[in-house]
């Protein structure tokens, strides 16, 4: 078999791997559903994902991860897990075990966990701190958004693109105080919002299909590494985005300067953030907009759970029932 195929071939048996990974680790942070505590329920996630990441036929390099080493006793930046392959297969690895935790110790909408296993090399490593993301969906114009252009701009050519008015798109933005001026200029230009309380990565990904989710653009500053994990999802699914780092304060500078990011200015288009084949996996915590969450029975539990490949832009939904939630094969 040639290289290329034997990779191909890899790829796929890996695809149900990867949802297996997510479902385990879904599960374990739905035991921790509405108790009101993030921290434990991070914790329950991110060691269910690490174990079942470990059992996987690849050397797996953490490059979006939790924190630094010695910070974080799951996924530090540059941990290499996975038990290793015949082929000496070695992937860039992302993980969010729990995208949207404030949403999950709540049991609010929307929580999920999340993990991109990509070609070596392929991921933007970026640090803990925070990105100034905008995205739209499929068949629009390349180039119709810029990162460096003002919202009222952005929505304008957006708009233009479509063939609609301003007043008839709508914008998906984390309701956070730092986004008041944000939320005042697209307002004034005439847009809708939908404004979310947390899970930016849904957030880009429902500008992929506005007609289902109603929302046209996706704008403002969440988590950078959100930012890799969404633009991910755009790579399976189609659509334009564009980031920009953002430190908000001493520490994300001190952050940004160790991980040798000089030019806090610089425009990350899409293939800037993920650059080679990947995939991406996500199963719902909670009940949500693009899945449900995990749910209880007597006797089983069951998830549901997305797999995207960017190599083939397949897209599997998968519902599970888990008859024994201690073994997710
Ligand atoms: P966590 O699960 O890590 O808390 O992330 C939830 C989230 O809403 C992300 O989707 C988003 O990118 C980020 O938080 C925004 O950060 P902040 O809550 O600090 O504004």
């Amino acid at each position: 078999m040639s290289e290329a195929v034997e990779k191909a071939e890899l790829d796929r048996a890996l695809a149900l791997d990867i949802v297996r990974v997510t479902e385990a680790t879904a599960v374990a942070a739905a035991q921790w559903l509405g108790r009101g505590d993030e921290a434990s329920a991070d914790e329950a996630a991110a060691a269910a994902m690490h174990r079942e990441i470990a059992r996987l036929p690849f050397e797996g390099v953490v490059v979006v991860g939790e924190g630094e080493e010695g910070d974080c006793p799951f996924f530090y930046m540059g941990e290499k897990i996975g038990a290793g392959s015949p082929t000496g297969a070695s992937v860039d690895l992302a993980v969010d075990p729990i995208e949207g935790s404030t949403l999950c110790a709540k049991a609010l909408p929307n929580a999920m966990s999340v993990l991109v296993v990509a070609e070596r090399g392929s991921l933007l490593r970026v640090p803990p701190i925070y990105m100034e993301k905008v995205a739209v969906g499929p068949g629009l114009p390349e180039g119709v958004i810029s990162a460096a252009a003002t919202p009222t701009d952005n929505l304008k050519a957006l708009a233009n693109a479509k063939g609609v008015r301003v007043e008839d798109l709508t914008v998906c933005v984390l309701d956070r105080p730092r986004h008041g001026n944000l939320i005042e200029e697209i307002r004034s230009a005439g847009a809708a919002l939908r404004l979310i309380g947390d899970g930016d990565i849904a957030g880009v990904i429902h500008v992929t299909d506005p007609v289902q989710t109603g929302i046209d653009m996706y704008l403002g500053i969440g988590g950078a590494a959100e930012g890799v994990l969404a633009a991910a999802a755009l790579r399976c699914l189609g659509g334009q985005m564009e980031g920009r780092l953002v430190a908000l304060n001493k520490e994300h500078r001190a952050w940004a300067k160790l991980s040798g990011i000089t030019d806090l200015k610089r425009t990350y288009a899409l293939e800037d953030m993920v650059s080679g084949d990947l995939s991406f996996a996500a199963t719902g915590i909670t009940d949500g907009t693009m899945m449900a969450g995990v749910h209880h029975s007597p006797t089983t539990i069951t998830t549901e759970s997305v797999i995207m490949r960017s190599s083939t832009r397949t897209r599997r939904w998968i519902k599970t029932e888990h008859a024994d939630p201690t073994k997710f094969d």
